[in-house]
């Protein structure tokens, strides 16, 4: 890529830009009071492209850094690594960009892909997992943030694992899946509470595609499975790996968590792109799974005459699917109007009913320039049927809001919201804790980086 190209890519551009420096600041600038009970790290992940990317880039193809915001006895301190891959060596030995991006790939000839670990961050059986959709686990060292190297459960996993692995708040179970452009399409694997990948099913689906997230019930696991289609007739005409066709429909499995490909039934719905769900339970005979939907997914947007209304249809709105166990068929129900991305629960609830939700969403100034730039938080009451909105202005992105309990036993929404927040004036993002009972009073704390935080995807607290 050009120096020109570069400077016109929009997502490595502000705050998209990548922030090259690995550093530790301590005892940052708090503006208000942290919480006395609030105690631990918050882990955010992003892609941040090391060396200036050789071919197109997309926002997904970054070189993974993680973000660190240690919060102790009301102090606060900041660290950011890369994820040290094998690739990004090889990168950092020859000095410059060698791998191709996914969802930029234009030709079939021995493509090379960089295990970027760029998208989430999860803890589990106390090991910090840097996680990338199309690759094995990269193992980081939770204090240091150093990378220990791939993690294959050992050995056991030898297929790419979702960003979004699934940990069951009562059993300690850590539910995942993997998917493929090659049979089988589709795995699902369980890992045990201590670390232990105990099954591994191949899923029968009707088409290859990009599955980015799923959702368990306390009895079901939920697949769903959307018609991007995976197809390298296309990629051979140049048209890239993924196809939208949505003449498919798209397909709700709902398997019993012990069953296996044989008892996975498919529920019929509308095309739509999902790339995350709020979270799903089972309600007598019915499974209810609350997702953020896109009406449509095409990554390179048709020219303006031949759909005017691509912005619109192009974003993700917090929906609502229930789907009938006894009598067959899904209720398709939209619980906002407003478009948003990055759904989170309270986390104890996970597959059981919830009843509050947080999302970054647009914010009342719109979103002009189409880019995947959040400047609010929206919060769900659905019980109630409620959404709030709070601004950050424009030009300020939110990362994906995250839910932290006051304490183990307290109710759900009795916490914190958790958002990393760019100012835009300052050239710098700021970690704000809001009460999540009161997302619109200023916030409880706000935490000064020494720096700018590049607009990212998945985070998540782990309580000290
Ligand atoms: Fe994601």
């Amino acid at each position: 890529m050009t120096d020109r190209e570069c400077e016109l890519n929009p997502l490595l551009k502000e705050n998209f830009a990548p922030w090259r420096m690995e550093g530790d600041a301590d005892d940052l600038e708090v503006i208000g009071e942290i919480p006395a009970d609030l105690n631990g790290t918050y882990y955010r992940n992003g892609p941040n492209p090391a060396f200036e990317p050789t071919g197109r880039y997309h926002w997904f193809d970054g070189d993974g850094m993680i973000h660190a915001i240690r919060i102790e006895d009301g102090r606060a301190f900041y660290r950011n690594r890369y994820v040290k891959s094998d690739g990004l060596a090889e990168e950092r030995a020859a000095g410059k960009a060698l791998f191709d991006g996914v969802l930029t790939l234009t030709a079939t000839e021995a493509p090379r892909f960089k295990n970027t670990g760029n998208t989430n961050i999860v803890s589990y059986a106390g090991k910090l997992l840097a996680l990338v959709e199309n690759a094995l686990p990269t193992e980081l060292v939770p204090c240091t943030l150093e990378t220990i190297g791939v993690y294959d459960f050992g050995r056991r996993l030898a297929s790419p694992m979702t960003a979004h692995p699934k940990m069951d708040p009562e059993t300690g179970e850590m539910l995942f899946f993997g998917y493929s452009p090659f049979p089988p399409y589709l795995q699902l694997h369980v890992a045990d509470a201590s670390g232990a990948l105990t099954r591994s099913e191949p899923i029968d689906v009707a088409w290859p595609s990009m599955i980015h997230d799923f959702a368990i019930t306390r009895e079901h696991v939920v697949f769903i499975l959307c018609p991007i289609v995976f197809s390298f007739e296309a990629l051979a005409k140049g048209k890239g790996v993924f196809s939208w066709e949505p003449e498919r429909g798209t397909r709700l499995g709902v398997m019993p968590r012990g069953g296996a490909s044989a008892d996975v039934r498919w529920f019929e719905t509308d095309a739509c792109y999902v790339f995350h769900p709020l979270n799903a339970y089972a309600a007598g005979d019915e499974v209810v799974l609350d997702v953020a939907r896109y009406q449509q997914l095409l990554f390179m947007a048709p020219s303006a005459a031949r759909d005017p209304d691509w912005r619109g249809k192009n974003v993700a709105r917090l929906h609502r699917w229930r789907i009938d166990l006894r009598r067959g068929g899904v209720r398709s129900e939209p619980l906002d109007e407003g478009d948003g991305e990055f759904p989170r629960i309270d986390e104890r609830r996970l597959g059981r009913k919830h009843r509050f939700g947080y999302m970054a969403a647009t914010g009342p100034e719109g979103n002009e320039a189409g880019l995947p730039v959040w400047t609010a938080v929206r919060k769900y009451d659905l019980e109630r049927g409620t959404i709030e909105t709070r601004p950050f202005g424009s030009g300020n992105g939110a990362s994906e809001p995250l839910f932290v309990t006051r304490h183990g036993d307290a109710e759900e929404d009795d916490g914190y919201v958790l958002v990393l927040v760019y100012d835009q004036s300052r050239n710098t993002s700021e970690f704000l804790i809001l009460d999540a009972r009161n997302i619109n009073d200023e916030p409880l704390a706000r935490i000064r980086l020494p720096h700018r935080v590049p607009y990212g995807f998945h985070g998540n607290w782990v309580a000290a």
